[in-house]
């Protein structure tokens, strides 16, 4: 009894001392995190008020218990209390200039178990020592910032840690700073370093980790053996790098793999054997590879998974052959993989899928009725054999939401009812044979972003869709619709495709309230009128392309205010007047973007609603006389501007000389007079020149010498003098520019040689087809972009509180 009161006693007492000392974070570490916030706020330009800005770094002050503080986790050991987790994730502003020195007092803190920095656009490498400090992390999330460099090798001594997460960054991409020193890289091998770029061998030192997440990155060279020595790795996603050999043979030792993702990168090989020993894989994503050989018929044997994704390599699947999966499938990705013949009856019976994607195949045959089942969300069937009608069922679904069927040979009209499908966010029927009109009902479809109908034989009119409405991209060109250009879209539309239909009268004013769009398209149908003064106020415009429109008067003076545009084509009309000279103030033409290395597929009109991201990936344009395409990220370094074809008079202007980032200008088949702008010569990357056709006079600038990147000169049918001018790319032999222009003196009008004239409609008729774009502007890489958002197929940092491993360390 007696020790009984006396151990309680000492309860007691231990506790109103432990009640009168605070029980607070340990000043050094109070400390470590006021610099850490001070380093933040003096990177960043205005920091006034950046602190109650910066999600609760407010709460952090000199007066208060760390511990209190939001972000801040502590533990208590005993009489004592330690920061063991900081989540400052998505803590900056997206465009601050925060870089990785922010980091070096948060290396004091060694009791830190969990840190999460992601989407903090932090800037500059990972820094080199800090990290062996923190000898007891478990948890290391950097996703979604801008660090660039190596993996510091202190980060392989963290032998706790169970997840790491460097996503979407650009680690690996060039050499860091410690050894952009050496020469050259062989001496690199032969020292036995790493060459920057590769995934170190050390990872393998890491074998505590279940998740290893570098997707999104720079990192080339092949996939480390060492990482089979992570025996607990549940997840390993390495999308989206620049990977190339092998997927080592034994892969299939790490047993608990749920989730093995290597797409897009340049993976050879086979689909190894051993992966039959994964028997817990629920996701198993090799799509966007060169892997090669036949599809094994055991992957679906494991009867765990849930998403394949083999798609987009040299992988061929026997069609033949009917198995009898032991899995049920929600996704499933056989994108180019030589399937032949009638879709595969097996597939019926897996009636969980939500998502199936078998483009580019060689599928014969009808849209199946059981392929119209309601659970499907996403069904891509582009580039295909398929014909026939859609089974009206389709849009009876409730969870469809994203329909590609482009490029086959499906014919009918839509069915009336199509509208009930409100779940629709991206139909792309581009290039059938589908005909009628378009159901009004289509506009009860109100989440529908991309919608894509070009290349059909629809006709009527368009149907108006609510200014609520989401759609984002519209494309309906090399159609038949009539009646007036239908403007009636949502306010979020950005890309607007009408042409080649017989669309006619005015342009509606109601367009200018699509105060987003960038591209407008209307080329080849039927507008009357004068130039739609309104146009000058679509200030997002970057590509505006009215070719042969039948319209006439004066180029309006206003264009000019259109800082974005970049690609302007307003050839074969009745355009009169002179060329504006304040032309030569068209922003988007004078730079020349910068290109961010980091995302290589960086594309012209990225938007984002509701999180999604819809891309454009190709553009085609007449390029120097053949269609060429350029890719999202060339159009966007692309200037072209194009008056050709017109009957406007008077000088050009010399301001034009200011456009520095043109790639084409095209001004012939005017009444143009006087002499070229000497200015020209400052239009350092132009590739393509043509002023043929008017009335110019006078010498050729001698400043063409500087006009180091023509290919294409043309200057013939005008009243010029003069000699060649002489210069580096004038002489060249290797690529030689096509010149066609009077040679040295002033031809006589009637003797122009037939032949010259015969070949220079041949070979760079700008009269018949100028600049021209898309047929089919929006590919279903793109849609697989829009895909990855809505069904977040593997997310690229999960949440790790979901796991019950590392929520212990965090809900101390
Ligand atoms: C704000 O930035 C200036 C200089 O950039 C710096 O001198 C000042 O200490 C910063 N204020 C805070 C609260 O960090
Ligand atoms: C310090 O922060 C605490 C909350 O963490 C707050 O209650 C206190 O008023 C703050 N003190 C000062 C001086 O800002
Ligand atoms: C980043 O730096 C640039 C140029 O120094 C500055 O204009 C910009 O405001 C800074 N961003 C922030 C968020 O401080
Ligand atoms: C590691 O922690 C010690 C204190 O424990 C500190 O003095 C040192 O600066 C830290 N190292 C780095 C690189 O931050
Ligand atoms: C990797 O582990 C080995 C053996 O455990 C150790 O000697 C080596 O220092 C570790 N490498 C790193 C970078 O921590
Ligand atoms: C990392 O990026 C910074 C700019 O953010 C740059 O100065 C540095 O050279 C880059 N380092 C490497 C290794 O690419
Ligand atoms: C795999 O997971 C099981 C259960 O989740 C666990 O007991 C085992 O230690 C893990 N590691 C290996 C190598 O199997
Ligand atoms: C599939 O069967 C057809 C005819 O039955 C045959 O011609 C073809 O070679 C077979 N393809 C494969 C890959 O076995
Ligand atoms: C679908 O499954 C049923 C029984 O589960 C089976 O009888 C039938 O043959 C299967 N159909 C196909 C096409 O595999
Ligand atoms: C163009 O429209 C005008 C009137 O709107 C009409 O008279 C003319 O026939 C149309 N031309 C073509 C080729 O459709
Ligand atoms: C173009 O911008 C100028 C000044 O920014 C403005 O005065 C003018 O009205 C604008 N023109 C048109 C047609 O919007
Ligand atoms: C950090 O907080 C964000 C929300 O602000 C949350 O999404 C994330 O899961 C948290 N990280 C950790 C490691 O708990």
């Amino acid at each position: 009894m007696t020790n009984l009161s006396l151990l309680l006693a000492t309860l007691l007492l231990s506790f109103s001392i432990l009640k009168s000392t605070c029980l607070c974070c340990p000043q050094y570490q109070k400390a470590a995190l006021l610099e850490f916030k001070s380093l933040v706020l003096g990177d960043l330009a205005d920091n006034s008020s950046a602190d109650k800005m910066l999600g609760g770094l407010d709460t952090w002050n000199s007066s208060s218990d760390c511990c209190h503080w939001e972000m801040v986790r502590c533990f208590s050991r005993g009489s004592s209390k330690e920061v063991t987790g900081l989540n400052l994730s998505n803590l900056f502003p997206l465009d601050s200039n925060v870089t990785s020195d922010v980091l070096k007092p948060i290396f004091r803190i060694r009791s830190l178990m969990t840190l999460d920095l992601s989407y903090n656009s932090m800037k500059g490498e990972i820094p080199r020592t800090g990290f062996a400090n923190l000898t007891k992390l478990v948890y290391l999330d950097l996703n979604n910032n801008n660090l660039n460099g190596s993996i510091p090798s202190q980060l392989f001594s963290l032998r706790y840690l169970e997840f790491l997460d460097l996503s979407t960054n650009a680690i690996g991409g060039k050499l860091s700073s410690s050894v952009a020193g050496l020469k050259n890289l062989e001496q690199l091998i032969l020292n036995g370093n790493l060459i920057q770029g590769q995934i170190p061998a050390e990872i393998g030192n890491l074998t505590n980790l279940h998740k290893l997440l570098l997707l999104q990155n720079e990192f080339s060279g092949g996939i480390p053996l060492s990482l089979l020595q992570l025996r607990e790795l549940e997840t390993l996603d390495l999308r989206r790098n620049s990977l190339s050999g092998e997927i080592p043979n034994d892969i299939g030792i790490l047993a608990n793999m749920t989730t093995l993702a290597l797409s897009n990168n340049a993976l050879t090989g086979a689909i190894p054997q051993s992966i039959r020993d994964m028997i817990k894989l629920v996701t198993l994503r090799l799509d966007s590879n060169v892997l090669a050989g036949e599809i094994p018929t055991w992957l679906f044997d494991l009867h765990d998974m849930k998403s394949l994704f083999l798609g987009g390599n040299k992988l061929k699947w026997n069609n033949n052959v009917s198995i009898v999966p032991k899995c049920m499938l929600t996704e499933l990705s056989l994108r180019s993989c030589s399937v032949r013949g009638p879709m595969p009856l097996w597939l019926s019976n897996q009636t969980e899928l939500a998502f199936l994607d078998l483009s580019e195949n060689e599928l014969e045959g009808t849209y199946p009725q059981w392929l119209a089942e309601p659970n499907l969300g996403t069904v891509i069937l582009s580039d295909n054999m398929l014909t026939g009608s859609l089974p009206p069922r389709l849009f009876e679904s409730r969870n469809l939401s994203v329909l590609v069927l482009s490029r086959n040979n499906f014919s009918g009209e839509l069915p009336e009812t199509m509208g009930q499908s409100t779940s629709v966010m991206v139909l792309m029927l581009s290039s059938n044979n589908f005909s009628g009109h378009v159901p009004k009902s289509i506009s009860n479809m109100y989440r529908l972003l991309v919608l894509d109908l070009s290349d059909n034989g629809f006709s009527g009119e368009f149907p108006s869709f609510g200014s609520n409405s989401l759609t984002a991209c519209i494309d309906i060109s090399s159609n038949r619709f009539s009646g007036e250009v239908p403007s009636a879209f949502g306010e979020t539309t950005f890309m607007l495709s009408l042409s080649e239909n017989n669309f006619s009268g005015q342009l509606p004013p109601n367009l200018s309230k699509l105060n987003l769009l960038k591209h407008l398209d209307l080329h080849d149908t039927n507008l009357t009128g004068e130039f739609p003064a309104f146009l000058s106020q679509m200030s997002s415009l970057q590509v505006l392309n009215l070719r042969n429109t039948a319209l006439k008067g004066s180029i309006t003076d206003g264009l000019s205010n259109l800082t974005s545009l970049r690609i302007l084509d307003l050839s074969n009309n009745n355009f009169e007047g002179k060329i504006p000279s304040s032309f030569g103030n068209l922003a988007g033409m004078i730079d020349t973007p910068i290109i961010s290395s980091r995302l290589p597929e960086t594309l012209m009109f990225p938007i984002e609603i509701f999180n999604v991201s819809v891309e454009i990936q190709d553009l085609i344009v007449n390029w120097k006389n053949s269609k060429q395409r350029l890719s999202g990220k060339s159009l966007a370094i692309y200037s072209l501007l194009d008056l050709s074809n017109n009957q406007l008079s008077g000088e050009i202007p010399s301001s034009l000389g200011s456009l520095k980032g043109l790639k084409s200008l095209n001004l012939s088949y005017n009444e143009l007079q006087g002499n070229i702008p000497s200015t020209f010569g400052t239009l350092e990357i132009l590739e393509a020149l043509d002023l043929s056709h008017n009335s110019l006079s006078g010498k050729i600038p001698q400043t063409f010498a500087n006009l180091k990147q023509l290919t294409s000169l043309y200057l013939s049918n005008n009243k010029l003098s003069g000699r060649i001018p002489e210069g580096p790319q004038m002489d060249s032999q290797i690529d030689p520019i096509r010149l066609v222009c009077p040679e040295d003196v002033e031809p006589p009008p009637d003797s122009v040689p037939e032949e010259m004239e015969k070949e220079e409609t041949g070979m760079f008729s700008w009269k018949a087809t100028a600049i021209g774009y898309p047929v089919g502007f929006l590919y279903a890489t793109a849609v697989m972009y829009v895909i990855g958002y809505f069904n977040s197929v593997p997310k690229s940092s999960v949440p790790w509180a979901k796991s019950s491993r590392n929520k212990k360390f965090w809900e101390l």
